[in-house]
């Protein structure tokens, strides 16, 4: 078995962005390897996904606990289990609580269909499409006690056009986040991140091709 950190990942459906991470790894883009997949839903294709690659899977299911600590709770014991150094929420459609996150703290990632902070919560595309704006995207942030609010490590940009339908939109969304799910994670494992209050900072972003966060003017 590979030394390399272990990621776990949290899915509820499909799983297409476990899907980029798990290319990403096996690709060696990242310095570590999906050991674990959770989903709250036996019927997640993502754990298909995951059984493909060969990697183990567990399924909590969110209906079988009285609270959401006690399933929280149960879900630490298993990530912890695994030895994951990070935890990246993917398509997992259950709001955390504390129990979960003080179990890793600065160390669970969170993908949004939005640029944050506009339209958190679910439905992002179609908030975007609703309200009218010409860009959406989307964001990858560390999860804090809030929804969709923590720190923002990555974003991407996609212009929203005016025939667009709902479906459209996520579609051109996603696949950015294919993008940046793993170039996320790979700051993260190089341990290129610092976190200031509400800011991350990245060292060498320069480094990563398709990065953007570089000053032309510095
Ligand atoms: C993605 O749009 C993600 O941002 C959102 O749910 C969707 C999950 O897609 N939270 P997948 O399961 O990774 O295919």
């Amino acid at each position: 078995m590979s030394d390399k950190p272990v990621i776990a990942v949290l899915v509820s459906g499909s799983g297409s962005n476990l899907q980029a991470i798990i290319d990403a790894a096996e690709r060696r883009e990242i310095p570590g390897r999906v050991g674990l997949v959770v989903s709250n839903k036996a019927d997640a294709y993502g754990l298909t996904r995951a059984s493909r690659h060969g990697i183990p899977t567990v399924v909590v299911d969110h209906k079988a606990f009285e609270s959401r600590e006690a399933f929280d709770a149960k879900l630490v014991e298993v990530i912890r289990a695994s030895g994951a150094k990070l935890v990246c929420l993917a398509g997992f459609m259950r709001v955390v609580t504390p129990v979960f996150l003080r179990a890793f703290p600065h160390r669970i990632l969170n993908i949004h269909p939005a640029l944050l902070p506009s339209f958190p919560g679910t439905h992002g595309p179609g908030q975007a499409l609703r309200y009218g704006v010409r860009f959406s995207g989307c964001t990858v942030h560390f999860l804090d006690d809030g929804v969709d609010t923590g720190p923002i490590i990555v974003q991407a940009v996609v212009p929203v056009y005016e025939d667009d339908t709902e479906d459209a939109l996520a579609a051109r969304i996603l696949k950015e986040e294919h993008r940046i799910y793993p170039m996320a994670i790979r700051l993260f494992l190089e341990g290129r991140l610092t976190v200031e209050g509400r800011r991350v900072f990245t060292k060498d972003a320069g480094k990563i091709p398709g990065f953007s966060h570089r000053n032309p003017d510095a």
